[in-house]
């Protein structure tokens, strides 16, 4: 698996650093090309001389290469390392460094290089159990997760100030196994796909300042383009109004009402390989939106408003199908596997994903999901409780093997 693979590895300034020598010798046994960038204190925990000899290759630490010679040979050899590199490992990555990732920084190789690799990058933590758990080192460590990067969790155990707790890097093993399954997965299989991804809620104007919309916070949807665009597709993804970060190598295009949805819909479905339709677009829209602000005062306490039914963009879809294969979802509170099995139908879908937001572990704010996949052929699959990102994966999977 790792032969011939490019790896570049960048170390930052933790105790953990004098680990990655050995990191490098057995990445480089296992037939792997490895190249260091390293911050300024990092080099004050491993020598450069010592990962340039282990590496075989020339090593940048902190800003500009000191010798400049092959790929670092021009004045734009942090973006000739960027495209060189198949996966870039991180490790370990400070408190300080995570904080600069989440932020767009790029003051050193480190940082300048995690911005201008398109390749998956992994991110191992590795640092004092309070540092870790402190409330912005967790917002920027989802931060990463939620554009696409791909997080090693610290071990629990001995750190280096003699405390017990969780900020230990993981074993070699395991970063070596973790190296190992983001290339086989998220390297190839979906190259020069094209995929469009909806997510979100669609919200249905009332007035200028109301709204009716559905509960939906759009992780799935965005789980689903992260992974695809990991594992090399082109994600075009159209999403509602949320709060979450944009994935690393995805377009993505804002709208706000079902209406405005089904237009984006159709601007970008040339030349797709698939549509995965996961947002919750609303069924009903207000017969008309009234100019100004609805007062209280002339209602007498109630209120109608008529609504009338959103155009469903799935069975556009499925009327326009062409080479695309199309994904749905269903939100479903009773008889799930009956009704999503008629929506496959009705809706000429290949592949229905059922879930039951009052099941445990499902539903719209949750980082869980508990889902049911059912394909054309009438095959059922209950997957057991899983996280929104895997759930992801799982489809990819499966579309995988009917896009390719
Ligand atoms: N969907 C759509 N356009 C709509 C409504 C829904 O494309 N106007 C899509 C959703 O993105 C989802 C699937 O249809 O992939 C199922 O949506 P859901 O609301 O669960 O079912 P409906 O078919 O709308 O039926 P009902 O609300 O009666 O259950």
């Amino acid at each position: 698996m790792l032969r011939g693979k490019k790896i570049l590895i960048g170390i930052t300034g933790g105790i953990a650093a004098y680990k990655i020598p050995q990191l490098i010798r057995d990445l480089t046994k296992y037939g792997a090309n490895v190249k260091i960038v390293m911050t300024d204190s990092a080099a004050k925990f491993v020598s450069p001389l010592t990962l340039s000899t282990l590496s075989l290759n020339e090593v940048v630490a902190g800003s500009f290469p000191k010798v400049k010679s092959g790929i670092l040979k021009a004045n734009t050899w942090h973006i000739n390392l960027a495209s060189w590199a198949n996966v870039m490992l991180i490790a370990p990555a400070t408190a300080n460094t995570i904080a600069k990732l989440a932020h767009g920084y790029a003051d050193n190789a480190v940082t300048t290089l995690a911005l201008a690799v398109r390749c998956p990058v992994l991110i191992a933590p590795s640092m004092d159990e309070d540092m870790y758990k402190h409330s912005l080192t967790e917002r920027n460590i989802a931060i990463l997760k939620e554009i696409g990067y791909h997080i090693l969790e610290p071990e629990h155990g001995e750190l280096a100030s003699g405390l017990v707790g969780k900020g230990r890097l993981p074993s070699l093993v395991k970063i070596r196994k973790k190296l190992e399954q983001i290339l086989s997965f998220a390297y190839q299989d979906l190259k020069g796909k094209k995929i469009l991804v909806t997510a979100g809620p669609t919200y249905e104007p009332i007035d200028p300042v109301r709204f009716i919309g559905n509960r939906s916070s759009g992780k799935m949807g965005f789980a689903l383009a992260t992974a695809a665009a990991q594992r090399a597709a082109e994600v075009s993804l159209i999403t509602g109004h949320v709060n979450l970060q944009t994935p690393k190598n995805v377009q993505r295009i804002n709208v706000l009402t079902s209406n405005e949805m089904l237009a984006a819909v159709k601007r970008n479905i040339r030349n797709k390989d698939a549509v995965i339709m996961a947002a919750a677009v609303a069924d009903f829209t207000p017969l008309r939106k009234e100019p100004t602000k609805i007062k209280k005062d002339n209602l007498h306490g109630t209120i109608s408003i008529k609504l009338r039914q959103t155009k469903d963009i799935l069975k556009y879809l499925s009327s326009k199908k062409g080479k695309f294969k199309l994904v749905g979802f269903a939100v479903e509170t009773q008889d799930g596997v009956a009704n999503a099995r008629k929506k496959l139908k009705e809706k000429k879908l290949d592949m229905i994903v059922l879930n039951n937001p009052l099941e445990r572990g499902a539903g719209f704010e949750t980082d869980t999901n508990v889902v049911t996949i059912i394909t054309k052929s009438g095959k059922v699959e209950r997957l057991k409780k899983m996280s929104k990102y895997d759930v992801a994966q799982y489809i990819l999977n499966k579309l995988s093997k009917l896009i390719n």
